[in-house]
């Protein structure tokens, strides 16, 4: 019988246990996956804490993975058995030798790609994708904010938006990570747990502001990233990893004609087209080597708990994968 990761009760890392579970034959519509890497999401530690109460308990956590079809449901002419393919769902399961999964989210990836790099950077891209070309259109000489800039979609995104032209604003929360901020395209680097990046971001604009600020540290920093925007300017926020942002008034975007968005990466790629297109996009980004996925920190699947713990630890870098 497979394993895989098992939350009974939300809460610390250590609820996350090792367990057999029954993986049955694919239903028609569906494939059979046996994982080789598993992406670890800030996402999975919500649900894993109990912040989101989205995953049915008993349940195994993990929204991505990379894997070969080992059977075939009925009717899928897609795909083969023996295909690479990844994916990311919303329907949980991804902490698992073995699964189940709606054909209709698998990703054939191209060969040449390592498994591991696959998982770190499949969701983070896709999310990284939307971000740059759906929510904010980047365009030359645009200045971008990126909080977390050393971060897993903070990396991405700094590197993709100075892809297309843009001059980018990282902020890291450490000194060893400024320098690694800067390789990944960023103009200037703000240390923000020691200056105040609004007035940075002002200093370095020359009072303009910026046309975009990539948000998803969240509580810490959302009233410092509206201040940062230039007229006209967008606000992202994809994320709370320093808490939930409280309640606010929707007013303060007035004075600026500012706009603000909460997107998510599912509802952008909700359908086959737009999936594929990013995705497309997101493995030539890494052929061309226009995205580096940076450091990449592996565990074993019976380890998700430690590979919690890292994720949430301030001082890493980079993404965080399950090797199976
Ligand atoms: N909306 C979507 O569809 C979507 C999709 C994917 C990811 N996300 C969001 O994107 C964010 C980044 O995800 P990721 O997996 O790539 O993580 P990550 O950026 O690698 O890690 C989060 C970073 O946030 C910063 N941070 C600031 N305050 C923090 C705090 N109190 N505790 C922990 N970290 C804090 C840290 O960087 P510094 O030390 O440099 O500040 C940390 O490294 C998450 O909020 C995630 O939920 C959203």
């Amino acid at each position: 019988m497979p394993s895989a990761i098992v939350l009974h009760r939300a809460g610390p890392p250590e609820n996350l246990k090792f367990e057999p579970v029954a993986v049955g034959a694919p239903l028609p519509g569906e494939i059979r996956l046996r994982h080789t890497a598993v992406g670890v999401n800030f996402h999975d530690t919500y649900v894993r804490s109990g912040l989101y109460q989205t995953l049915a308990l008993p349940g195994v956590p993990g929204i991505e993975g990379v894997g070969i079809i080992t059977e075939l449901g009925s009717n899928v002419k897609h795909l083969n058995v023996g295909d690479r393919v990844a994916y990311m769902y919303r329907g949980y399961g991804a902490y698992s030798e073995e699964r189940v999964l709606p054909a209709e989210v698998a990703v054939p990836v191209p060969a040449g790609i390592d498994d591991e790099v696959v998982a770190a950077i499949f969701l983070k891209g896709l999310t990284t994708w939307v971000l740059v070309h759906e929510v904010y259109a980047v365009k030359p000489a645009d200045w971008v904010l990126v909080h977390a800039a050393a971060g897993g979609v903070g990396s991405l995104l700094c590197q993709w938006a100075s892809h297309l032209g843009a001059r980018v604003i990282g902020t890291v929360g450490a000194e060893h990570k400024m320098e690694l901020a800067r390789r990944y395209g960023c103009s200037h680097v703000i240390q923000y747990r020691q200056e105040d990046f609004v007035t940075r971001v002002k200093e370095i604009t020359g009072d303009e502001g910026v046309q975009v600020a990539y948000d998803a540290v969240g509580k810490d920093t959302f009233m410092g990233s509206l201040a940062c925007l230039a007229p006209c300017g967008h606000l992202a926020n994809f994320g709370q990893a320093s808490g939930p942002v409280p309640p606010f008034e929707v007013s303060a975007l007035f004075t600026k004609s500012n706009s603000l968005s909460r997107p998510s990466v599912f509802q952008h790629l909700r359908t086959a087209e737009k999936l594929h297109a990013a995705a497309a996009a997101l493995f030539k980004g890494l052929n061309d080597g226009v995205l580096y996925p940076g450091h990449i920190a592996t565990f074993g699947l019976a380890d998700a708990a430690q590979a919690h713990r890292e994720l949430e630890s301030r001082s890493r870098q980079g993404s965080v994968v399950l090797k199976i």
